[in-house]
């Protein structure tokens, strides 16, 4: 498989087309590459930070082949052509951000008044309805599926599949002596079988992460006004854990 044309730049994703041998595009198939490209506040704020995309694929990679070992379909296919990027199945996206909770962090302390850093057992799950007009509120998995942007049974399926992601990615971040506070991951369909699967990513850029001494190793340092070599060097911390790891 070989990269083909650039067909959409998200505010943190590339996507390219994919070829064949034979130069032709591939159905089915894109490759998607993580940039450095940083944004937070409905996209209020943007900088750059040198080597995020690389931290962000690196993870996410070994994270959904932790998820898809543990019985959860994803999206992954295989490395893509650059260090930053992989090949993965083209989806249609369901319009739901999909969060879970360990610990009370970010929107969630603000909106309901608790404490950060209280427990839950089993994982929280919230949904957000992703739309930039309406700026993503939380919506009720009831209202998902009678506006018909998820079945009731896809529901049930991530409600299944998010204690799998949040069990395996826990321990994942517990062996680099780090706790997963939060999490927040998006579905959507396989558009050769329909099958439901998971998507996107799972990196410092949409998880929360503290270290033994409750210092965030993740984005919460760009939503708090960090910028530049700070961000940069909390992202590559997490690498050097990685390879620190292998
Ligand atoms: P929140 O506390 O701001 O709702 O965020 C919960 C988790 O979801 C946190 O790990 C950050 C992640 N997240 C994203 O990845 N993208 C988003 O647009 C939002 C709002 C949160």
């Amino acid at each position: 498989m070989e990269r083909g044309s650039k067909f959409y730049a998200g505010k943190a994703n590339t996507l390219y087309e994919v070829l064949d041998d034979s130069g032709d595009v591939l159905p089915n198939v894109i490759e998607m590459e993580c940039t450095d490209r940083i944004s937070a506040g409905d996209g209020d704020k943007k900088d750059v930070v040198e080597g995020k995309g690389y931290a962000n694929n690196l993870v996410s990679t070994l994270l959904f082949k932790k998820f898809a070992a543990a019985g959860v379909p994803t999206h992954f296919i295989s490395e893509g052509t650059t260090p930053a990027s992989k090949f993965v199945r083209w989806a249609v996206m369901i319009p739901l951000e999909v969060i879970g909770r360990d610990f009370a962090a970010g929107s969630f302390c603000r909106r309901y008044g608790v404490e950060k850093g209280r427990a839950f057992d089993p994982v929280l799950v919230e949904f957000t309805y992703k739309n930039d007009a309406l700026h993503d509120p939380l919506i009720t998995d009831d209202a998902a599926v009678q506006l018909g942007l998820v079945t009731k049974d896809d529901v049930d399926k991530i409600y299944v599949y998010m204690d799998v992601i949040n069990k395996v990615a826990s321990d994942f971040f517990a062996e680099l002596g780090l706790t997963l506070v939060d999490f927040k991951v998006e579905f959507g369909y396989n558009e050769g079988t329909g099958e439901l699967m998971l998507c996107d990513e799972f990196s410092q850029d949409t998880c929360r992460l503290w270290d033994a001494d409750g210092n965030s190793v993740d984005k919460d340092l760009f939503r708090e006004g960090k910028s530049g070599k700070a961000v940069s060097d909390v992202y590559q911390k997490l690498v050097s854990m990685l390879e620190a790891m292998e």
